[in-house]
């Protein structure tokens, strides 16, 4: 269920198209949030990386709309590896001198969104997967 919290200590958003800044979120412990400005539209999405947790404040951001570790700023997407978990994307809320973000508790704590993918077998053949881990 999407909830309300509070954006601590931060009273607007005040960032330029390709800035970003990382907020805490009340109520959530150790919950971080990553605001970023993209093509004029403000985006907030988990902070860290889905691969080893990198803080993404410490990433660049394309005029593209994206943030290495090659995350879509707009749907938080993965667009190139190592990541395999999308991040959380979440609404911005701006009223009454506060800012909040709106989203699922459970992927404000998990830093990511699950994957919503779904695979079932049509028939009888068979599928072998290779690959390599790097
Ligand atoms: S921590 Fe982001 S790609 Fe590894």
């Amino acid at each position: 269920m999407a909830t309300e919290y509070k954006l601590k200590g931060l009273t607007s958003i005040d960032l330029k198209n390709g800035q970003k800044q990382e907020a805490e979120i009340e109520g959530i412990e150790n919950g971080k949030v990553l605001l970023a400005k993209v093509k004029d539209e403000l985006h907030a999405m988990s902070a860290n990386c889905t691969h080893y947790g990198a803080p993404l404040k410490l990433g660049v951001i394309t005029g593209e709309g994206r943030i290495t570790s090659c995350f879509n700023v707009a749907t938080g997407d993965v667009e190139d590896a190592p990541a395999l978990d999308p991040l959380a994307k979440f609404e911005i809320i701006q009223k009454d001198g506060a800012v909040y973000i709106k989203g699922d508790e459970s992927f404000m704590k998990a830093g990511r969104r699950p994957l919503n993918i779904k695979c079932s077998a049509q028939g009888e053949e068979k599928v072998v997967i290779i690959g390599r881990c790097v």
